[in-house]
């Protein structure tokens, strides 16, 4: 059984407006795509990694992040696409007979072997899981005029993260599917397979720590999320 995480870091990052690309910005003197590799590295459960990046990025991930820290299992550094989606099928298609994939935002420094682990038993039901945490807000769907269209019962509101781990097989054929229609709805792996097939797809506990960085007060709470870390 092969199983391999495919590593998002082809974004712009335009919510962030900074220089430098989110996912190469420095909390504690290493980049955020470090902290995002270094889990999957060391777990026991993910058997290569492939790294997706901008085009102009593929020999600063090789250099300075890849070699630099010595993430033997990047099996390969690619070029992503323009939208997240696009990014993911570049990733599929560099697989090489991968059973389980874990898609994973590269600006999700936080993850934990734990996470990765309650990820593998949830795939194993149905071929699709996601990753998220019960929603602390509660949450309101607005009408086209700005008022409050309805209430979801917050118990039943869950906000997702990354990983997202899929059957290879189902991944890739929803994809392939998907890519023939209008794609620009869609904002995470699992909508794919929702909408292309009739697998159910398990929620499991990330954490509430497991955020992705996408605005400058990000990386303020970052810096605290990881100083304690370090301590334990
Ligand atoms: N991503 C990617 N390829 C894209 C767009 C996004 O690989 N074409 C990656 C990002 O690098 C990030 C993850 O997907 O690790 C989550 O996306 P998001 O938070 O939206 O990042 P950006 O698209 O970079 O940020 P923004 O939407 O603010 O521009
Ligand atoms: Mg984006």
């Amino acid at each position: 059984e092969k199983i391999t995480a495919i590593v998002l870091a082809a974004g712009q990052g335009k919510r962030m407006h900074s220089k430098v690309q989110k996912q190469f910005l420095e909390i504690q003197d290493h980049p955020v795509l470090y902290y995002s590799l270094r889990c999957f590295q060391d777990s026991l459960l993910i058997d290569d990694i492939i790294l997706v990046t901008g085009n102009d990025m593929i020999s600063y991930c090789k250099n300075e992040i890849v070699d630099r820290y010595s993430f033997t299992k990047v099996s390969i550094v690619i070029a992503g696409g323009k939208e997240r989606y696009d990014s993911v099928y570049q990733g599929l298609l560099a697989c090489t007979d991968t059973d389980y994939v874990f898609i994973h935002d590269g600006a999700r420094p936080f993850i934990t072997e734990e996470i990765l682990e309650r990820g593998l038993a949830g795939v194993r039901e149905t071929g699709a899981c996601v990753v998220g945490m019960p929603s602390k807000d509660t949450v309101k769907l607005s009408d086209e005029d700005g008022f409050v269209g309805m209430t979801p019962e917050r118990k039943q509101v869950w906000t997702i993260q990354t990983p997202q781990i899929f059957s290879y097989d189902l991944i890739r054929k929803a994809h392939e599917s998907i890519r023939k229609k209008d794609m620009s709805t869609i904002t995470d792996d699992a909508m794919v397979v929702e909408q292309e097939s009739g697998v159910k797809v398990r929620l499991v506990e990330g954490s509430y720590h497991n955020i992705k960085i996408t605005t400058p007060e990000d990386l303020d709470v970052a810096e605290v999320f990881l100083k304690k870390i370090k301590k334990i």
